[in-house]
């Protein structure tokens, strides 16, 4: 694939190195910042590439949507933070002219947990032995807690296991209700992100953790939904990281 690199931050660049290494091209690296080769796309890139990967920040999002849908290009979005504008900035592809997928997190390993997550939650359901937790660690600079990940996986195991009722999270100061789910978080140092989802019995205790070392797992995902977008006759139209997910792993 010919690929611009939209937003050459610290995703933008681990974006370049996973595509250089599957053997694609970049066909330019744009960032407003003036980290790039350019500050806008120019027609010149626009016309020479398949596919577009963003990882910017949201306030050109729109105009950005509208200029890949008119070249027809396969658009992979993650840049998060347009949630209010979903609308204007998906509509151009509605059009059948290019494609966009678009979702808050692309790393596999992460999917994969919450489809473990899931499929455990599901598993327990009639064994009421097992009580089930969920607990995240993340680097002190982290502003939200729970983390987004977190609470992903805790709404699955509430979607999926019905004697939990509802997500607790902090650090309670005393018992918790058998219905209440702990979901805690800790934050120190600088880890990526620890996930972990502990099935406890009188018996035994079972974990399924993910651990993300770096970024690299999102720039990964990125790359290979782009590449997705173009496999076979190429897509087109609007898709969401799940439907991409779903395609590779179900
Ligand atoms: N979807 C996912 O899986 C996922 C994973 C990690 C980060 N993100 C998101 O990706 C985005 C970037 O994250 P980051 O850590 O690389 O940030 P960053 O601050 O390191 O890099 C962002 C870069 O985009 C540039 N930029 C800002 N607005 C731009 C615009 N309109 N056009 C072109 N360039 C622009 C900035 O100059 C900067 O160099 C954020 O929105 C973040 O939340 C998503």
């Amino acid at each position: 694939m010919n690929v611009i690199i939209m937003g050459y931050g610290r995703m933008g660049r681990e974006v370049e190195k996973i595509l250089l290494e599957r053997g694609h091209l970049v066909v330019s690296r744009v960032d407003s910042g003036g980290y790039g080769d350019e500050l806008k796309p120019s027609a010149e890139s626009l016309s020479a590439a398949d596919a577009v990967i963003e990882f910017a920040l949201p306030g050109g999002i729109k105009d950005n949507t509208a200029l890949y849908s008119e070249y027809g290009l396969k658009a992979v979005i993650g840049t998060t933070g347009w949630n209010e504008e979903k609308e204007e900035v998906l509509k151009p592809f509605e059009s059948g002219k290019g494609a966009v997928v678009y979702g808050s997190n692309y790393s596999i390993g992460a999917h994969l947990f919450f489809r473990m997550t899931a499929q455990a939650s599901r598993m327990i359901n009639k064994v009421e032995e097992y009580d089930t937790m969920l607990i995240e660690y993340h680097h002190n600079k982290k502003v939200d807690a729970p983390s987004g990940t977190a609470l992903t996986a805790a709404q699955l195991v509430l979607d999926n296991l019905d004697r939990k009722k509802e997500i607790l999270p902090g650090n309670p100061p005393g018992a918790i209700k058998p219905e209440q789910l702990h979901v805690a978080s800790v934050r120190g140092g600088n880890i990526p992100g620890i996930h972990t989802l502990t099935l406890d019995s009188p018996a035994d205790t079972l974990e399924i953790t993910h651990n993300a070392r770096n970024r690299s797992g999102f720039a990964l995902g990125a790359v290979m939904a782009a590449e997705w977008l173009c496999s076979g006759e190429g897509r087109t139209g609007v898709f969401t990281v799940d439907d991409f997910i779903s395609d590779l792993l179900d």
